[in-house]
């Protein structure tokens, strides 16, 4: 058996393979308070890749920049689809394994094989009038958005002129949630009662089994609807590019956006709140030049909400790092571990708001995202409303202190605790390159939402945060 020193110690090449190596687990307290000391104990003791235990499932970590960088960008020697997982096929993953129900889902994120390809065509197809700056649908996108976090905050706001928020709870995380609704053209606020079960999903609660259970049942009406009238909306734009899509399959795909939208976009929105609150090189002087969507390029680089990507498999027997990864073995690339790599992390310079195009946030290849226009728009829109209708925004806690939730996909902030002061004349002011649309357009029926369980939600949190 062949050995190396790789940095930190000296590491088996070829002879041991991963289902007999017994690897430390990944999900510790450590990960959820320190991630990056986990990462660096990992690159320390095994190099580049490392074996990580799973929720009792063995898997390599990628924590290496270039390592990271090669699998994403070789999609025939790394590809996706758990039918090629040899532990699985050979029923060495539990049936009850926690991470199976996010991963047996299969919708585009997590294929491979050859549907894969028609399907993400599919999507970029039904993305681009939503991404494409002259598209009427991108104005009206943009416009939607300014006027969800004008609502959301004028909410806020009911508690008086000043006072204490929880902007994750009171924006980041309804925002979007608000604009999935919009592209999933659910009619006025009908799908917000159904979409708060996104959450319950997402925070894998007690309820969160009978919640995913109405939401796909939502998500499967909400699809024959659309094939059977379709409208200026996502779920008929994919169907239109790709219309041998089942019901099934649709409301999965539809189920993927709503969870990617709903979680990562709220991520980024807050992360950027406190980049630029509590930014270096006054961000917050500079705002006014237009530089929100500069501090979000930042944010998205050193804190990326998507911090481990869904599995890879290997091909073939392959070195990488300093092991030998056999075929089948699952592949996790960390884009928060290798943007840690001395590699990468010494040539970018942390003071300057002008971001590296070389991070890995969005993905790499051709499976990188094909929503970052989309979802930075989002983000950039709602935070520019907030640093325009609120005169004084500051950290109630210090910054070091805000609480983190980690899972294995993803990490955010738990929530945004705030001081505000709002600014004396609330203009309605419409978000630059806008149709001229107005609030009442985008929202065209105020006293429905009302009544939705989400506006009633939001409202008790002002009423319990007096
Ligand atoms: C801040 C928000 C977001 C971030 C940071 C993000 C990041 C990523 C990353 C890193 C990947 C690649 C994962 C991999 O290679 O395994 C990805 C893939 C993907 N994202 Fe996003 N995303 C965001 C928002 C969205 C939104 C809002 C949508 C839908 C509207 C979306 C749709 C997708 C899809 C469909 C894929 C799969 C692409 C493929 O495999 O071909 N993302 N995203």
């Amino acid at each position: 058996m062949e050995s190396r020193t790789g940095e930190g110690g000296s590491v088996d090449l070829d002879g041991t393979r991963l289902e007999e190596m017994s690897p430390e687990p990944l999900l510790t307290r450590d990960y959820e308070t320190r991630p990056s000391l986990v990462y660096e104990r990992l690159r320390q003791r095994h190099g580049p890749v490392a074996p990580v235990d799973l929720l009792g499932v063995p898997a390599w970590l990628v924590l290496g920049y270039r390592e990271a960088f090669d699998v994403l960008q070789d999609d025939d020697g790394w590809p996706k689809g758990l039918e090629r997982w040899r532990a699985r096929s050979e029923g060495r993953v539990p049936g009850d394994w926690p991470l199976g129900p996010s991963l047996e889902v299969n919708h585009v994120l997590i294929q491979g094989g050859p549907g894969y390809q028609p399907l993400r065509t599919a999507w970029d197809m039904a993305l681009k009038p939503f991404q494409d700056p002259r598209h009427p649908q991108a104005k009206r996108l943009k416009a939607a958005v300014t006027a969800y976090a004008d609502e959301l905050i004028t909410l806020v706001g009911q508690a008086g002129g000043t006072g204490l928020a929880d902007l994750s709870a009171q924006f980041a995380r309804p925002l979007p949630l608000m604009v999935a609704s919009h592209l999933l053209g659910f009619p006025g606020s009908q799908g917000d009662d159904a979409l708060m079960d996104m959450w319950r999903v997402l925070d894998a609660g007690p309820d969160a089994e009978p919640a995913l259970e109405r939401l796909l049942a939502t998500l499967a009406e909400l699809a024959a609807a659309k094939r059977e009238k379709p409208g200026d909306d996502f779920p008929s734009y994919l169907l239109a590019a790709h219309p041998d899509l089942s019901l099934d399959e649709l409301a999965r795909e539809l189920f993927m956006l709503l969870g990617m939208t709903s979680d990562h976009v709220g991520i980024l929105v807050s992360n950027t709140v406190v980049e630029v609150i509590s930014g270096e090189g006054g961000v917050r002087a500079s705002l006014s030049a237009g530089l929100v969507r500069e501090s979000m390029n930042r944010v998205v680089m050193r804190k990326p909400p998507l911090v481990n990507f869904v599995p890879r498999f290997a091909a073939k027997d392959t070195p990488l790092g300093n092991y030998t990864i056999r075929e089948g073995d699952p592949v996790w690339v960390s884009s928060a571990a290798a943007h840690a790599d001395p590699l990468f992390s010494d040539n970018v310079c942390p003071s300057t708001t002008v971001s590296t195009r070389a991070h890995l946030s969005w993905g790499a290849g051709r499976r990188q995202c094909p929503a970052r226009e989309l979802a930075s728009t989002v983000a950039a829109v709602g935070v520019g409303r907030l640093f325009e209708r609120f005169s004084h925004l500051d950290l109630a806690l210090p910054v070091d202190q805000l609480p983190w939730r980690s899972s294995p996909f993803m990490r955010g902030l738990r929530s945004l605790p705030v001081r505000y002061e709002l600014s004396p004349v609330p203009e309605r002011r419409r978000a630059p390159d806008a149709a001229p649309e107005t609030a009442e357009t985008v929202i065209p029926d105020p006293s429905a939402r009302q009544r939705s369980s989400l506006w009633r939600y939001l409202t008790e949190l002002i009423r319990v945060g007096r």
